[in-house]
């Protein structure tokens, strides 16, 4: 998973590694950001499908409308016949129930579940949305997984007023929300088992800051964190001709090595690049930084 403030190279990182990694290993890259580039730098309409980008390499860009398509399938029949055989509803309700905050965002975790399960990839690629839904993606687990234990016990009490009403055995909602808190318990489990997490961040106050916290609260959540990337710092050489940029460095350099210090993992140091980050080219060049020789002198710029 890679994760950090928005603009500062998910993506970019994302890619490079999907590249590298799909040369011996099958590899899943999977966008869950709204504004999703992936389209753009692969050149390839995606239109909510699984796309091949060459061999050992699919992708997707996964977008609310198919995540709620999934939601629908696995859930909306059920949610919709218990919800009916309590109260005088229509299908409507559904639409309703689809504008539920976080519904989407528990359904995309499905989504990587899924792909993980299913398609049997050695590795899935997480380009996540910035920073904060991110973690509102994983807080979102557990108040689900708490609330849904909630709604058993508070069924569990009525069940003997609402099964006379209805007339109906009463399990079906128990098996619901059972079934629901399984899901929820088994995304809790990839997450803290399976993921492990780049957090990406420039040479600048809040993308520091941003990725920091987002250490601490994933390292809570138990997610792996595998390091940082200081993307985009201006190397020493490029900055030689002018007064501007030195001082820009000075600045970037205070930032980076704030980041070493609340940092204690490990940090990679991409530079900022004349060319176009988006050409094949330099996408195995990043990932070469990333993956190639381990760098162990970190003031190398
Ligand atoms: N090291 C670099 N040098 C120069 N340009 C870069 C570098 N890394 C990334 N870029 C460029 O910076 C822009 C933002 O990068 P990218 O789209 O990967 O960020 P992001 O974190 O995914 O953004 P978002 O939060 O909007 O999804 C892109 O145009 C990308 O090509
Ligand atoms: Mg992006």
């Amino acid at each position: 998973m890679f994760t950090g403030k928005g603009g500062v190279g998910k993506t970019t990182m994302s890619v490079a590694t999907a590249l590298h990694l799909a040369r011996e290993r099958s590899v899943l890259l999977l966008s869950t950001d709204p504004s999703g580039s992936l389209s753009s730098i692969f050149n390839k309409a995606f239109h909510d499908t699984v796309v091949s980008i060459e061999r050992n390499l699919d992708a997707i860009e996964l977008t609310r409308p198919i995540i709620l398509n999934l939601w629908r399938e696995k859930f909306g029949e059920d949610v919709y016949r218990v919800i009916s055989s309590l109260l005088p509803v229509d299908r409507g309700i559904l639409d309703y129930i689809e504008g539920v905050p976080a519904l989407d965002e528990e359904f995309m975790l499905d989504y990587v579940l899924e792909a993980k399960r299913l398609k049997n990839y050695d590795h899935i690629i997480w380009d996540t949305a910035p920073t904060s839904s991110t973690l509102n993606l994983l807080n979102i687990q557990n108040l689900f997984y708490s609330h849904l234990g909630e709604a058993q016990k508070l069924y569990l009490k009525m069940r003997g007023v609402l099964s006379r009403l209805k007339g109906g055995s009463g399990e079906e909602p128990l098996e619901l929300i059972a079934r629901w808190r399984k899901l929820t318990e088994d995304i809790l489990g990839m997450l803290s088992r399976d993921t492990s997490t780049w957090i990406v961040a420039n040479p600048e106050r809040l993308p520091v800051e941003q990725a920091l916290s987002i250490g601490k609260s994933l390292s809570g959540f138990g997610v792996e964190i595998k390091g940082y990337i200081l993307n985009r710092i201006f190397s020493e050489d490029v900055c030689a001709e002018s007064e501007f940029l030195r001082k820009k460095r000075e600045h970037q350099i205070q930032w980076r090595d704030r980041l070493i210090a609340g940092a204690d993992h490990k940090l990679k140091i991409i530079h900022e690049i004349q060319e176009d980050a988006t050409t094949r080219d330099m996408l195995v060049t990043i990932a070469h930084i990333l993956y190639g020789q381990p760098q162990r002198d970190l003031n190398f710029s």
